[in-house]
């Protein structure tokens, strides 16, 4: 398995938890029916999961993650807002646990960016969606992210993160190849669209942009950046600056490329 670029520092779970089935997972949500079975492959701390198995309960959601530590967090977040149909399962996307056909629908929101085998990864969803249902992947693509105005640091940022991906086994261009590992991994009915976040107004910014001055400087890819020699603390701090400059230009404006793909079973 390869490693996890950004480990669950608190930076990084406040991206994960702003997530919903409307800024995330538009192009699913036709498919979304009350009563279907879902599994929700990586679910991180599971605000995007809590908001799928409201749209099909009474059907149950399966979440996994790899590792107990971040179900606890989705488990605490499922129980506060009162949601009593997901099970939450220690596993990984290269061997599911499950019979063939299991599920309705198979869901992976940024992950496949992650992992070691993504045409494994999509083979096995494949494997455990039955026939007629749906396997449903997003995954940004960082080198199709577009800002203003130019900052140098985060032409730096960029080369970091893709350099630290990379080094883990992922890919962060993941969102344009999609379709190639989609078609790889045996589909062939398959449709791929885009979407974006777009970051435009003050506080957008200043959640986007404080979030990686953070993330850049406290979370597990700062650690590998510094360990691997690829940037010094220096470097580290000249680019949250950066995140912090663009975050309060009243012009400053982001967006964040996504491909995703919606495989017929
Ligand atoms: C960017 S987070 C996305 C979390 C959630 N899907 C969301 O969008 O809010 C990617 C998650 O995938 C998990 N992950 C990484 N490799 C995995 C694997 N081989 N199998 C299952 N999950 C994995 C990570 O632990 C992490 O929580």
């Amino acid at each position: 398995m390869s490693r996890y670029t950004h480990g669950h520092h608190e930076s990084v779970l406040r991206s994960h938890r702003w997530r919903t089935v409307e800024n995330s997972a538009a192009y699913l949500r036709p498919h979304l029916t009350a009563g279907l079975s879902l599994l929700d492959v990586g679910c991180g701390p599971g605000t995007l999961t809590a908001d799928l198995a409201a749209r099909v309960a009474p059907g149950r959601v399966t979440a996994i993650e790899p590792a107990e530590a971040v179900l606890d967090l989705a488990r605490a977040e499922a129980r506060s807002r009162g949601v009593t149909n997901v099970d939450f399962v220690v596993g990984d996307v290269h061997a599911l646990g499950w019979p063939d056909g299991s599920f309705d629908v198979v869901h992976a929101h940024q992950v496949l960016q992650h992992v070691a085998d993504p045409v494994a990864a999509l083979r096995e969803m494949r494997r455990v969606c039955r026939p007629g249902g749906v396997v449903a992947a997003r995954d940004s693509d960082y080198a199709g992210f577009a800002w203003f105005p130019a900052v140098p640091a985060l032409d730096e940022w960029l080369a970091l993160y893709q350099w630290a991906v990379r080094a883990n086994g992922g890919e962060p261009d993941a969102g344009r190849r999609l379709l190639s590992w989609a078609r790889a991994a045996g589909f062939s009915n398959v449709t791929a669209t885009a979407s974006t976040w777009c970051f435009a107004t003050a506080e957008d910014r200043r959640w986007w942009g404080g979030m990686w001055a953070e993330r850049i400087a406290k979370s597990d890819l700062a650690r590998q950046l510094l360990d691997g020699g690829a940037a010094t603390p220096a470097d580290l701090a000249r680019i949250a600056d950066g995140w912090r400059d663009w975050a309060a230009d009243d012009d400053g404006w982001l967006t964040v490329l996504h491909g995703e793909i919606l495989g017929r079973c």
